[in-house]
C-alpha cells in the first residue's frame, strides 16, 4: 500500500484571518478575496508542482515493483477539492483537457503544469485562464487527480484513488483549518481500509466532522 501525502502550497500566507474566512465562506465570498492574503511566486509556484505533482509520479513509478509484488496493491494519492475542474475557469484550455476523462494521459498531465510555469514566467497567467488564486497549488492537485484516473485505469487489478482530507488544522494551511489532524486523517485512512477497488475514476471523500461522503472527483 502507498500513500502520497506529501505537499505544499506553492504560496506564503500573510493573513491567516483573511484565508481562514474566504475558505469559510466559499461560494459567498470570492476566492479572489483570498489573493490578497498571499504571496505568490515563481519559484513558490515552481516547487509546488514539482513536490505535489512530479513528487507523486516518481514515488508512484519507484516503488510499483513492489506494489506489483501486493496481493491488494492499493495507493491513494492525497489531493484536494482545489484541483476540481470548478477552480478553473469554465472556457479555459486546461478545464477543456482535464475534462476530457477518457483521453486523459501522462504528457497531457505534464504539459498543462509546464504550460502553468511558462504563463506564470511570461506574466500571462490571468489572460490565458489560470486561476488566480493558488494557482500553482490548484494545477497541481488537478495535474494529481488526472494522473490518478490514467494510473488507475492502467492498472485495473489495483486499488487507486485520490482523497481530499478536508481543510485541516496544519502547517500547510497556517493552521487555519476547520478540522484536527486526526479528522483529516479518516479520509485516507478511511479509503486504505475501505476495499474499495478499482474504482473507473478517482474519488474523493468530502470530509466533515460528522459525515463522510464519497463523491466522483469530476462531480460539478
Ligand atoms: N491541510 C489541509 O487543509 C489540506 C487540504 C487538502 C489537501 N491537503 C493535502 O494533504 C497533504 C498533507 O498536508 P498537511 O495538511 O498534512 O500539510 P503539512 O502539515 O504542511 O504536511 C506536508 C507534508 O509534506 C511533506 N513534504 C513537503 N515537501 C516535501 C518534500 N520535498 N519531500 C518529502 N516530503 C515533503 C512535509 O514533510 P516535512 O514535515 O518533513 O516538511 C509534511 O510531512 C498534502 O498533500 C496537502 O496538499 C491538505
Amino acid at each position: 500500500m502507498q500513500v502520497n501525502n506529501a505537499g505544499v502550497s506553492g504560496v506564503i500566507i500573510e493573513d491567516s484571518d483573511l484565508i481562514s474566512t474566504v475558505f469559510a465562506n466559499r461560494g459567498v465570498v470570492p476566492d479572489e478575496q483570498g489573493t490578497k492574503a498571499l504571496t505568490q511566486t515563481y519559484e513558490l509556484a515552481e516547487e509546488c508542482l514539482q513536490i505535489n505533482y512530479y513528487g507523486t509520479k516518481i514515488t508512484v513509478q519507484s516503488l510499483m515493483p513492489l506494489l506489483q509484488l501486493s496481493d491488494s496493491p492499493t495507493i491513494v494519492n492525497v489531493s484536494s477539492t482545489q484541483g476540481q475542474l470548478e477552480s478553473f475557469p469554465k472556457e479555459s484550455w486546461a478545464r477543456g483537457v482535464l475534462s476530457d476523462a477518457d483521453n486523459l494521459t501522462e504528457e497531457k498531465m505534464d504539459e498543462i503544469v509546464k504550460k502553468f510555469l511558462n504563463d506564470f514566467k511570461e506574466g500571462s497567467l490571468e489572460s490565458n485562464g489560470w486561476p488566480r488564486y493558488i494557482g500553482a497549488y490548484i494545477v497541481s492537485k488537478a495535474a494529481v487527480n488526472g494522473y490518478t484516473r490514467i494510473l488507475a485505469k492502467k492498472n485495473p487489478s489495483f486499488c487507486i484513488n485520490s482523497v481530499c482530507p478536508g481543510y485541516v488544522k496544519t502547517d500547510i494551511t497556517s493552521n487555519t483549518g476547520f478540522l484536527t489532524v486526526e479528522e483529516g486523517a479518516a479520509s485516507p485512512v478511511s479509503l486504505v481500509l475501505s476495499g474499495l477497488h478499482c474504482f473507473p475514476m478517482a474519488l474523493h471523500l468530502v470530509s466533515s466532522i460528522t459525515e463522510l461522503m464519497w463523491l466522483p472527483f469530476d462531480f460539478q
